[in-house]
């Protein structure tokens, strides 16, 4: 069944359902027994077309870098606009609905780490929303580690724009950094402090639409690799080796279960100067 054809009979699947459970939301009200009240109770989230409904159609990461890089810079929208539109959007140029009544103006907000709060870097939270517009946790959240573990121990930027960069950006090569952390404030902090280069210098706004195509090419790789492989894709980078070591006591049936996450931990319990040493009363490792 061609896309489209199978777009229509899910969206029409949803619309079916819909009536159906109004008309079942009426029943309810007489015989109301407790188990059909729980159900009638979660009706209200199904969604039209279903949950995890939208497909997704192979992409060519180089084509949409360039897109993903354009975005950032379009309006100002930033890295979680620029990476969510190299994916979703260009499904939405190439194959129309339901891709296109995406409002994609709202991932404005990973802006900066959200909102310029510097937390989760914008682009990874783009690259992540991408991942879940189309698979559900079980499958989406290693797709999703495999992005975040690459991007912490990988040298930003990589693509170079050359001749075609924005004008209100940098033309040329730029000094890399490695941030060891998935945080904006991390890896912008890192990377201006290691090259010299102001946080909100012109050279750091170009890296950081360079680092949305970079996000964006690593993205569709991650997800044209799971289109061919199915329920059989795994991820290539296995767990840091911080999270190993420290999760061999720390986590759920551990010896003290205070942690949540997934981040490596070393970006903030080094013992380093900048970040103190918390470990002046911890236990023998
Ligand atoms: C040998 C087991 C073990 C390992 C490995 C381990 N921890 Fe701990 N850690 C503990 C225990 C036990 C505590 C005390 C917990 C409590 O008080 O509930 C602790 C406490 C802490 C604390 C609280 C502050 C402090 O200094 O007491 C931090 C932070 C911490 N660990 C971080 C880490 C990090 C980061 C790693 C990996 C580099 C790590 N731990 C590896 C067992 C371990
Ligand atoms: C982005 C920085 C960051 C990362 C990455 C990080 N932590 Fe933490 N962690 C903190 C901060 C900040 C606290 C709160 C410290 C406090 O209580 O003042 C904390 C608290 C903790 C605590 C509770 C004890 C305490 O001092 O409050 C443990 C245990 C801990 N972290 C272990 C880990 C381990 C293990 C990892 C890696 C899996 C990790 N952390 C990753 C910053 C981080």
């Amino acid at each position: 069944m061609d896309q489209s054809r199978r777009m229509v009979l899910g969206a029409m699947g949803g619309l079916a359902l819909g009536s159906t459970l109004a008309g079942a939301g009426v029943a309810f009200g007489k015989e109301n027994p407790p188990a059909a009240a729980a159900d009638a109770k979660q009706q209200r989230f199904s969604q039209l077309g279903g949950d995890f409904s939208w497909q997704y159609q192979k992409l060519d990461p180089a084509e949409s870098a360039m897109v993903a890089y354009d975005g950032y810079w379009h309006k100002g929208y930033g890295c979680g606009y620029g990476v969510f539109y190299g994916v979703v959007g260009m499904l939405a140029e190439k194959f129309g609905a339901p891709y296109n009544t995406f409002p994609f103006s709202i991932f404005e907000m990973f802006k900066g780490g959200m909102a310029d709060w510097g937390t989760i870097c914008g682009a990874l939270a783009g690259g992540a929303a991408a991942i879940f517009a189309f698979f559900p946790r079980k499958q989406a959240n290693p797709m999703v580690s495999e992005l975040f573990r690459w991007y912490e121990k990988t040298a930003f930027p990589i693509f170079d724009p050359k001749e075609a960069a924005n004008p209100k950006g940098f033309k040329g090569a730029l000094p890399t950094s490695i941030s060891n952390s998935v945080l904006c404030h991390v890896s912008v902090s890192r990377w201006a402090y290691v090259t010299k280069l102001g946080a909100n210098s012109k050279e750091r706004s170009e890296r950081c639409g360079r680092i949305t195509a970079d996000v964006c090419i690593k993205t569709i790789e991650i997800l044209n690799a799971k289109l061919d492989a199915g329920m059989d894709w795994k991820g290539a980078l296995s767990k840091q080796e911080s999270v190993v070591q420290c999760g061999a006591c720390h986590g759920k049936g551990k010896m003290t279960d205070t942690l949540k996450g997934n981040m490596g931990c070393d970006a903030c319990h080094s013992g380093s100067e900048a970040v103190l040493d918390k470990f002046h009363d911890h236990p023998k490792m």
